[in-house]
């Protein structure tokens, strides 16, 4: 299908925090890659995005500072817009879903729903908290677990032990907010009957996206319908979000997973008055940017209501992202294990081009990926600077000194095969370039354009235009192969530009100001041509595209994020064990992995163990080195955990050990076994141990 117009949307951050790297490489990052390049395609977009500023985070982290949401929300929208701004995430608009517009849109859809008879509506009883008046989600409700004694356990799950719990199962329930005991409390709300319409969710997804969508998308979405779906809450028991448009829902506001999403809608009409044919036009591409996590909202919820109100498109695509982990440790809000994006661009300033590279090029597109201090000093000195700012210097410095500063003619007599074929390959790398994006494959796209530069480099190198210089004297002629060799690296370099824009904006304007030609150039139409700078034209001295990053401001970093860790383990622990309570908002039973029969089953040796001694591994900041007893025999076991424990705490600690696993080399040590940990959605992690003590070597079965 030949669409007109393109949508696209960047998942809308909550606004109850700033937004770290892991965001930004995410989603924001490669939806404003494809924005650029389809607006430098002249093709007719809009790019959509803003804050998501209701649900119970809000409210909680309001409660917690003793302010209003009100005051939370416009707090943190001033700095992720402002992130965004400095990092060049080219929103045509960046709304909020506190505003007017946005109230009145998600409550027209919801009415709509609710007046076609859509909605089920169900009584249920929920907990609830006289003294603050709020119902409270089961993580709200604190008290001691009845299997170890841990006072601090959730009404969902005790941490300390694991087990996973309901509030009626605490001791001595209280809740989070104000410490009352919570009552019961019947209370009515309005259900999407998602699963009638799992059969329009199967046809569209499970056999019309197979060869569109990404496999960690379309294999979520199939687990999820596969399991089958049910009726889900389209309402909640809150003063803050939106208020249900109902005479008798006093106190109900839609679900924040039901307004979130209409925000791009919202956004898009306080946009432009043609938003409807953004929205409702079938030629037009609608294409969600989002976080693994956001994938059932975005490719079953959301599409589903909007199937279900009929006058809406639904995405061609949601190319989600995995994660990206810091340091070979999970993002943590709550342990503050983050890179943030507002002290990356004070910390570096000027340097946005420089996160937009190292996060594009270890974009976690198929598989969870890590950002590493080191990695991002490597590839900006490895490749930024001893590629592209190399190639683009010289050729700028050699035309100055070998071609009286001006862009030198091309000898057609003296072209050789070596110049034609990095004539072919700037024409081929557009293709390829274009190729990449299109299928959302940013990070091979970004390799295409390095592996230009490089080639550039080569041909830079071949023809040693500095040592034909030297023969000039003896042989005039000469001067053509200095002409042409400096001529097409120039054209090359204004190639490299063009096909640079999307990924590092703030460079191609730079390249732009050298060449003294107007942004228009980066059209990208005028990719792959050779004649994009005229014979004769005086060029400005190069600047440096690039600079290098010194070891000190690695360690610098790395100081920090660790620093950070320490000071929120120590404020945590400082404070009531109820203060950690986390997101519900996003809380959706996560895709199961694909069945496995018994058999698959049996062939894991599960064991309980004793650690006998813990210690770090050198050079190793994740490992901790086990020495576990199994009954049978004592084993080396190496566990990913240093940032969660320290080695004295879990010394004495019965385990459940993978005993059968291949042994594995790590730092030169020999691991046999694994030991088996739960984790929370906020990477946490918890030791899924037996509940009583039991003898070493005991199967689990
Ligand atoms: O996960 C999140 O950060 C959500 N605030 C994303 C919402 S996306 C959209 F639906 F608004
Ligand atoms: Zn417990």
């Amino acid at each position: 299908m030949d669409f007109k117009r393109y949508l696209v949307t960047a998942a809308l951050p909550y606004a109850n925090g700033p937004v770290h790297i892991g965001h930004l490489a995410g989603c924001y990052l490669p939806s404003d890659i494809y924005v650029r390049y389809l607006r430098a395609q002249k093709r007719d977009v809009k790019f959509v995005c803003g804050s998501d500023e209701h649900g119970v985070p809000i409210t909680i982290r309001a409660m917690k500072e003793g302010i209003t949401p009100q005051q939370v929300v416009d707090k943190y929208n001033a700095i992720i817009k402002d992130s965004f701004e400095q990092m060049g995430i080219s929103f045509d608009i960046y709304s909020r879903t506190s505003n007017k517009i946005h109230h009145e849109t998600s409550q027209a859809i919801f009415k709509k729903l609710y007046d076609d008879g859509v909605f089920e509506e169900r009584e249920s009883e929920q907990y609830y908290d006289e003294e603050k008046q709020v119902f409270l989600a089961d993580r709200y409700i604190v008290g001691t677990c009845p299997v170890c004694g841990n006072p601090g356990a959730y009404g969902d799950q005790c941490e300390k032990c694991g087990s996973s719990l309901s509030p009626e199962q605490l001791i001595n329930p209280r809740s989070a907010l104000s410490s009352a005991t919570p009552v019961k409390r019947k209370t009515k709300h309005w259900y999407f009957p998602l699963n009638k319409y799992e059969g329009w969710l199967k046809e569209w997804i499970i056999d019309g996206k197979k060869d569109e969508w990404k496999p960690n998308v379309y294999g979520q979405c199939k687990s999820w319908i596969d399991s089958g779906l049910q009726p889900r809450a389209m309402t909640r028991d809150s003063s803050w979000g939106v208020p249900v448009p109902l005479p008798d829902a006093d106190g109900k506001v839609l679900y924040v997973w039901f307004d979130a999403p209409i925000g791009y809608i919202s956004a898009t009409k306080e946009l432009t008055p043609m938003w409807a044919d953004y929205w409702q036009k079938e030629d037009t591409k609608l294409v969600h940017f989002i976080g693994k996590d956001n994938i059932v909202f975005h490719c079953i919820i959301f599409p589903a209501i909007l199937h279900a109100h009929g006058s809406y498109i639904v995405p061609e695509n949601v190319p989600a992202n995995e994660f990206l982990n810091i340091e070979g440790d999970k993002v943590s809000t709550s342990r503050n294990w983050a890179v943030w994006v507002d002290e990356y661009v004070k910390d570096f300033p000027d340097q946005q081009d420089v996160l937009r590279y190292v996060l594009c090029r270890n974009a976690p597109e198929t598989k969870d990926n890590d950002f590493t201090w080191k990695d991002f000093q490597d590839c900006n000195n490895n490749e930024l600077v001893a590629v592209f700012g190399n190639f683009v210097n010289r050729a700028f410095v050699l035309m100055h000194k070998l071609c009286n500063g001006k862009v030198p003619k091309l000898h057609e007599d003296v072209l050789d095969d070596t110049d034609r074929t990095l004539i072919d390959d700037i024409r081929e790398a557009k293709l390829r370039v274009e190729g990449e994006i299109e299928n959302y494959k940013f990070r091979d796209a970004l390799f295409e354009v390095m592996d230009l530069a490089r080639k550039g480099n080569k041909y830079m190198q071949d023809k040693q235009p500095w040592i034909v210089a030297k023969s000039l004297e003896a042989n005039p002629e000469a001067q053509k192969l200095i002409d042409n060799c400096l001529h097409i690296c120039l054209q090359l370099s204004a190639n490299l530009a063009i096909l640079i824009n999307p990924f590092l904006p703030f460079t191609a304007r730079k390249m732009c100001g050298m060449m003294k030609v107007v942004e228009r150039m980066l059209d990208w139409e005028n990719a792959g041509k050779m004649n994009l700078l005229n014979v004769g034209y005086p060029l400005r001295a190069p600047e440096l595209l690039f600079k290098k990053v010194e070891d000190e401001q690695v360690t610098a970093q790395v100081e920090k994020l660790k620093n950070n860790l320490k000071q929120s383990t120590m404020e945590q622990q400082a404070a009531q064990p109820q203060n950690t309570a986390t997101e519900e908002t996003n809380a959706f039973p996560p895709a199961q992995k694909p069945e496995i029969t018994i058999d698959d089953f049996n062939k894991i040796d599960l064991r309980v163990g004793t650690i006998l001694h813990a210690e770090k591994v050198e050079k190793a900041d994740k490992l901790l080195k086990l020495e576990i007893d199994l009954g049978y025999e004592k084993r080396t076991v190496l566990s990913g955990i240093a940032m969660h424990f320290k080695p004295e705490e879990i010394i004495g600690k019965q385990v459940t050990v993978v005993a059968n696993l291949a042994p594995r080399k790590m730092r030169g040590i020999e691991s046999k076994g694994m030991i088996l940990m739960a984790e929370n959605a906020e990477g946490k992690l918890i030791f899924a141990s037996p509940v009583e003590t039991t003898d070493n070597g005991s199967g689990v079965k």
